[in-house]
């Protein structure tokens, strides 16, 4: 029995679901993931690649996620269901990794919102790197006590306490109010991060290795995989998000157009942060005297090792510039887990006819006690499994098979002409070939390439 759809939430308008989407696309993987792989993947030669990567498969794939949730009105297990029973169960599949990547998303927001209040007096010291592994996360400092770290605790719960604020409120009155003060803030921040990137003594270096083009990658076909998979990862693809997202969009608004909003804006966030990023570590390279490549990295040890590192050689507001810089990632983690977290609760409203408020708590509820195990010495390991299994089971397995439901046991010019009717700007022929054989068979390669990783 699925909800009545006349009662189902809405948007209060086409601005507050962008804004949501956008804040669903902007997230980590913007910030420690994409200036990188950039960098690593030949400089500006691979915005190539990208935007390929973006126009083939990323933005067909976020209008097919739209098309489906906005045309069925349900989330993704919703959504499989009406088009064939049995497919109801890559929904589920979908969604309960995205409860897990939830629960794995929220310790590093918890790590961020920690990282905000030490940046005042950079209780880092000069050694970030041992501050973070040994008195951060091992036994060593005083927030531990009896094995539990309780400032990794009282983060996850701040993480877990506001989204369960935020979508116990509702769609309009929850995601989009909250869209509406968090994307404004965050696009500020980035702009501010990239005027004081750029403008650091040395930036110029760091941009060149960002930017300086090699354009011999081209021939690497693994640059062309990893373009592919930045850009799923990035349009939070694969995780029921933007099913769930788009089936509270108004019966008449534009999918297509809202697409390409969503898509363009993701990108230009991941640009700007590339440059502000760049620029620091450029200063930082040329400040000690040492090879970029020195200097330069992704991730964990981009966030908490190498940028505590720089707001330690900046050459005035330390402590403010590094507010800014953690208050970045932790907005664009919350927005992000935001949609997470919503994927997974409206899968069980629509499934199990229960109040929003009830599902929202028992998620919210179980979502903060899963994660407070990495708040123990368990932490880091566990974070290693999740992220390994996030990538490879979740998005592209899940992307592979909705891909090739879609394209072929099921028509997909039915999402077609249902996006077609409603959007101003028109999908063709195009886009069908997009899912049915570059977006398939992409991921198809990368299923295959993962699992040969995975036996060797
Ligand atoms: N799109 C997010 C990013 O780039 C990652 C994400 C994936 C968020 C899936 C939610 C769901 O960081
Ligand atoms: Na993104």
């Amino acid at each position: 029995m699925e909800q009545s759809e006349e009662n189902r939430d809405q948007w209060g308008s086409r601005f507050g679901f962008i804004l949501a989407a956008i804040g669903s696309a902007v997230g980590l993987g913007n910030i420690w993931r994409f200036p990188y792989m950039t960098y690593e993947n030949g400089g500006g030669a691979f915005l190539i690649p990208y935007f390929f990567a973006l126009l083939t498969a990323g933005i067909p794939l976020l209008i097919l996620e739209m098309g489906l949730g906005h045309k069925m009105r349900g989330s993704a297990p919703l959504s499989f269901r009406k088009i064939k029973e049995k497919y109801e169960t890559l929904g589920w599949w979908s969604v309960l990794i995205t409860f897990v990547v939830t629960v794995y998303y929220s310790v590093i927001v918890a790590w961020a919102i920690n990282f905000m209040s030490y940046s005042f007096n950079q209780v880092w010291g000069a050694t970030p790197n041992k501050f973070f592994f040994k008195e951060y996360l091992q036994m060593t400092s005083f927030w531990n006590i009896g094995g539990i770290r309780f400032n990794i605790l009282a983060g996850l719960a701040l993480v877990w306490g506001l989204n369960g604020f935020i979508l116990y409120n509702g769609i309009k009155e929850g995601i989009e109010k909250a869209a509406k003060i968090f994307m404004p803030i965050l696009a500020l921040l980035v702009v501010l991060i990239t005027i004081r990137g750029v403008t650091l003594p040395g930036a110029i270096n760091g941009l060149n290795h960002f930017l300086k083009p090699d354009f011999s990658v081209l021939l690497n076909p693994n640059v062309w995989v990893s373009a592919y998979g930045q850009v799923f990862f990035t349009l939070s693809l694969g995780f029921g998000i933007m099913i769930a997202y788009a089936s509270y969009l108004p019966k008449k608004e534009d999918v297509v157009n809202n697409a390409f909003i969503t898509a363009f804006a993701n990108s230009g966030f991941s640009f700007l942060a590339g440059l502000g990023i760049f620029g620091v570590l450029g200063y930082m390279a040329q400040a000690k005297g040492i090879p970029f490549k020195e200097v330069a990295t992704d991730g964990i040890g981009l966030a908490f090792i190498a940028f505590p590192k720089a707001i330690n050689m900046l050459p005035g507001m330390q402590g403010f510039f590094g507010f800014l810089f953690f208050l970045c990632l932790t907005i664009a983690g919350i927005s992000s887990t935001m949609s997470l977290v919503e994927s997974f609760s409206s899968s069980v409203i629509d499934k199990f006819q229960i109040k929003r408020k009830q599902a929202i708590a028992l998620v919210c509820g179980l979502g903060f006690l899963a994660s407070t195990i990495f708040a123990t010495g368990m932490g880091l390991v566990v974070l290693d499994v999740v992220d390994h299994f996030i990538l490879n089971y979740g998005l592209v397995i899940v992307g592979l098979i909705e891909s090739i439901i879609l394209g072929y046991f099921w028509d997909l010019s039915e999402i077609k002409d249902h996006v077609n009717q409603v959007s101003d700007f028109k999908v063709g022929n195009w886009w069908i070939i997009a899912i049915k054989y570059v977006t398939a068979i992409i991921l198809g390669v990368m299923s295959v390439m993962k699992l040969k990783n995975e036996l060797a």
